[in-house]
């Protein structure tokens, strides 16, 4: 079924790219989701991910009783391109014009492939933007708000699952050094939790030192023997496949769409692995962005926002135990009851 409220589609008028908007729900209030410049092998690939992807914001949102809806972006690059310079300049633009089309129905954030500073550049053709660099009047860097968020959320499954929220000496596997992954490993690490990382880029090993981490390979990462494995990179690591090879006790992390499909949620309980629903994760940028940029808190307040993911989780993972429920269930319903008692 589609339900999408609109999707865009189109060829940027400079660079010639497919520029894909999807906007999944305004509900709750204007969409907003994370522009990604990503390699596919076809644009119809970057449009299925747009698909899902904004659908998982409309979630995000409404899980984290934010008044917002879900969209996301998606540049889809063809094999082995590398954006750099005025060509990357001419990229964002087009993103830009598509924004401004929608008139304030969707704003943009950062996301795979893109940063605060490419923020910066879609701001010059439109204000609907977050997270653009302190200089140019935006929140900034989301990541390490997002890490701190996938921190609060792992400390509410050690609670769930070992009667302590502390993760001093809990065994971590981190699938992913990018620019979340990087901050929450070194969170983690901070909190004498030991690590294990990966990232699909071998040139990140170098990282692992100062981490005090392990390094593996990516596919070896899933049969790790650790508490809690982190995904912290693209979507789809949970499948039918790789569930069964999994040895830890949880799943948790900021990853966007982690699950190959909904009934692998089901796979995991059944195995006994406890998975913290990603969008629920992952929220601590949109929670930092939305609530120093709409909402005009200071920063000690919106920290407060991020950090409340625990009690959040806490209550998601309470509310499935009670009603026999996963995870995944109890957070699709409370996010479907807002969005369904907001919808006019
Ligand atoms: N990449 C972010 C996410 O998936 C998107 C985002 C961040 C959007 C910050 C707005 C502000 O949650």
């Amino acid at each position: 079924m589609f339900e999408h409220e609109q999707v865009v589609l189109r060829t940027g008028r400079r660079t010639g790219l497919p520029v894909i908007i999807a906007v999944h729900s305004t509900a709750l209030g204007p969409a907003a989701g994370g522009v990604r410049m990503w390699r596919y092998p076809a644009w119809r690939d970057g449009l299925a991910d747009a698909l899902r992807l904004s659908a998982a914001m409309t979630a995000k949102f409404a899980a984290a009783g934010l008044s917002n809806g879900g969209g996301k972006t998606v540049v889809a690059l063809p094999e082995g391109t590398v954006l750099e310079g005025p060509r990357r300049r001419d990229a964002l633009h087009d993103v830009g014009d598509a924004i401004a089309a929608l008139d304030g129905a969707y704003s943009a954030g950062p996301d795979v492939g893109t940063a605060p500073a490419d923020m910066a550049v879609i701001g010059e053709i439109t204000p609907h933007v977050f997270c653009r660099p302190a200089e140019s009047g935006g929140s900034g860097d989301s990541s390490p708000h997002t890490a701190h968020g996938t921190l609060a959320a792992l400390r509410a499954a050690a609670r769930h699952l070992y009667g302590t929220r502390d993760l001093a000496g809990r065994r971590f596997g981190i699938i992913g050094l990018g620019h979340v992954g990087e901050h929450l490993a070194a969170l983690l690490a901070a909190e004498g939790a030991a690590l294990t990382v990966t990232d699909i880029d071998p040139g990140k090993r170098a990282r692992t030192e100062a981490l005090g981490a392990a390094w593996t390979g990516p596919d070896e990462i899933l049969g790790a023997d650790v508490d809690v494995l982190v995904p912290a990179a693209l979507g789809g690591v949970l499948t039918e496949r790789t569930v069964p090879r999994l040895r830890c006790r949880a799943v948790v992390g900021p990853a966007n769409n982690q699950l190959a499909s909904p009934g692998v949620a089901d796979l995991l309980h059944r195995r006994g692995i406890l998975w913290v629903p990603d969008y629920v994760a992952g929220a601590g940028g949109v929670i930092h962005a939305v609530s120093t940029e709409l909402h005009r808190l200071g920063p000690g307040e919106a920290r407060a926002r991020v950090a409340a993911i625990e009690d959040t989780v806490t209550g998601l993972l309470g509310t499935a135990d009670r009603l026999g429920q996963t995870p995944a269930q109890a957070a699709d319903a409370l996010a479907r009851r807002r969005v369904r008692t907001a919808a006019p």
